[in-house]
């Protein structure tokens, strides 16, 4: 039965042309979302899919520092064509794919049209080569921001909750469900005590997204808060290769196990899509 599952799986995979892509995000900074990302890659090179991870975070870049890696280059030698997208792709862990934020670029509206187009462009050649392309932006509304996760397919809203955090998502939430209503937009619950208190946080939330936006995000899982993870990060290491066996591991595998057994519109994804939005998002503010 597993090897049939997995020939599907490789089939799906071969036909498949157009990346998915998800950007991992959140209301209120901290919450964990560079963790969440590293892991979720990685738990999908796991399971054999081609992933890339972007780190569009690129005033305080933070992928390089979870995975104790330094890439000599990274996406500002892009934007300032200095060296193209694949000359800066870094290997990581497991064969995982990397693209350095660290550039130091505060606003990438202030780019000149003809830089942001090149770049945009040469992101877009990813799109034959991946099947996942995980996206750690930072938090809050600030164009940077929301330019990408507004342009993906799917996102992922990353709360703790702490009621700073709940609140913040809310207001995320609202800003994604009002400008990209066909997004699949869903939640992730981190630094939980337990499952019970991960799934109240997203019953609250969803109970006053119903009562003033008359929608409900998705509720994809919950990753408890777990003295394993702490020291992982403060080791440089992913916990899914340090720990293995702990919960936050399991959970990863979890949510991407879900993520990987979806089947997913094939018009709704692609990276041409995707980064033509960001690009038109960046030029109309
Ligand atoms: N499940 C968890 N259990 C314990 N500690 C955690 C957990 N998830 C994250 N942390 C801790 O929270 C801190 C912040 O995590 P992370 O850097 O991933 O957050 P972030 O949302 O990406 O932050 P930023 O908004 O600054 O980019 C890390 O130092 C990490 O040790
Ligand atoms: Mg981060």
């Amino acid at each position: 039965m597993k090897d049939q599952a997995e020939g599907l799986r490789r089939l799906v995979k071969q036909q498949k042309e157009a990346a998915r892509v998800i950007a991992v995000t959140s209301g209120k900074g901290g919450v964990g979302k560079t963790n969440i990302a590293v892991n979720l890659a990685l738990a999908l090179r796991e399971r054999d899919f081609r992933v890339v991870l972007i780190d569009v975070d690129l005033g305080l870049a933070n992928v390089d520092i979870l995975l104790g890696i330094t890439p000599a280059f990274n996406l500002g030698h892009v934007l300032r064509g200095e060296r193209t997208m694949q000359e800066i792709m870094a290997e990581g862990p497991l064969g995982l794919k990397i693209l350095s934020g660290g550039s130091g670029i505060t606003d990438l509206a202030n780019l000149n049209g003809w830089r942001l187009e090149v770049f945009i462009k040469s992101l877009e050649l990813l799109n034959r080569e991946f099947d996942f392309v995980i996206l750690d932006t930072g938090a809050g509304i600030h164009r940077n921001v929301l330019s990408f996760v507004l342009a993906a397919t799917e996102v992922l809203v990353v709360t703790t909750p702490e009621p700073t955090a709940i609140t913040d998502a809310y207001g995320l939430l609202k800003v994604i469900r009002k400008q990209r209503p066909d997004a699949k937009v869903r939640l992730v619950v981190n630094m939980a005590k337990s499952p019970n208190e991960a799934q109240l946080v997203a019953d609250k939330l969803n109970s006053v997204l119903l009562e003033y936006v008359q929608w409900e995000v998705e509720y994809l899982g919950y990753v408890l808060q777990e003295s394993q993870t702490a020291k992982a990060v403060a080791d440089q290491q992913p916990v899914l290769l340090a720990f293995p066996t702990a919960m936050s591991s399991r959970s990863f595998r979890r949510i991407a196990g879900i993520l990987a057994g979806e089947q997913v519109d094939a018009a709704s994804i692609g990276l041409k899509g995707f980064f033509s939005k960001v690009y038109d998002f960046l030029r109309a503010q």
